[in-house]
């Protein structure tokens, strides 16, 4: 996985995620309805496969919990102040964890937990860690939609972070997909 930060005891980063044309990750209500016609490979298994983890939000996993099946193989941790560990069900024992630090202790933890890559996932918890310097690259998967208003990848920034342009694919479904490291 390329692009380490300039933490040598935090793990790093990493942002794979699909946005409307006019940045949205989801419908005002959570929806994610305008991904459904979208099942061609664009990365994702390659994607999975470098990170040793899944960091998101707890209202990226309530969504995860509509599913039919828990999709993920690897360990999940799920950021939330709201949830108590009790309320995980049985079946995601050992799979899910809940944590509540700040961006900067999460990564610190799973660090020593000999986590060194992790998929930063749901757009709150994206900002938060962008924020704290701890993403060390983004792909960004253009879907062509205009939404209009809905949950929005990104947000306030205390200062500019400046982006380096790595590739960019297109695929026949109209998706275009761009890779960009955080300049540190
Ligand atoms: N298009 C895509 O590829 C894609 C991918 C992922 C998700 N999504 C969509 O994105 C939506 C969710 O995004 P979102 O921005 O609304 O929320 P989110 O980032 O998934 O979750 C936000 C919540 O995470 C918790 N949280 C965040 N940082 C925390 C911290 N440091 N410590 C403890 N808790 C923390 C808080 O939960 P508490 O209130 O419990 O404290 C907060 O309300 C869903 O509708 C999903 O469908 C789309």
């Amino acid at each position: 996985m390329p692009a380490a930060l300039p933490h040598p005891a935090l793990t790093a980063g990493h942002v794979f995620i699909a946005a409307s044309m006019d940045g949205y990750i989801a419908r005002r209500d959570g929806a994610i309805d305008f991904l459904d016609p979208y099942t061609e490979d664009h990365g994702y298994d390659a994607f999975m496969a470098g990170v040793d983890g899944l960091i998101m939000g707890r209202a990226t996993f309530e969504l995860v919990m509509t599913f039919p099946g828990w999709p993920f193989t690897k360990p999940v941790v799920v950021l939330s102040r709201s949830l108590a560990p009790g309320a995980l069900p049985q079946t995601l024992a050992g799979k899910v964890r809940i944590l509540d630090g700040t961006p900067r202790e999460v990564m610190r933890d799973l660090y020593k937990d000999g986590w060194r890559n992790a998929y930063v996932d749901g757009g709150k918890v994206i900002q938060s860690f962008l924020r704290d310097g701890l993403i060390g690259d983004l792909i960004v998967t253009r879907v062509p939609i205009l939404l209009g208003d809905g949950i929005p990848l990104f947000g306030p920034l205390a200062s500019d972070v400046a982006l380096r342009h790595i590739e960019t694919k297109t695929f026949a479904s109209g998706l275009v997909q761009s890779k960009y490291e955080i300049r540190g």
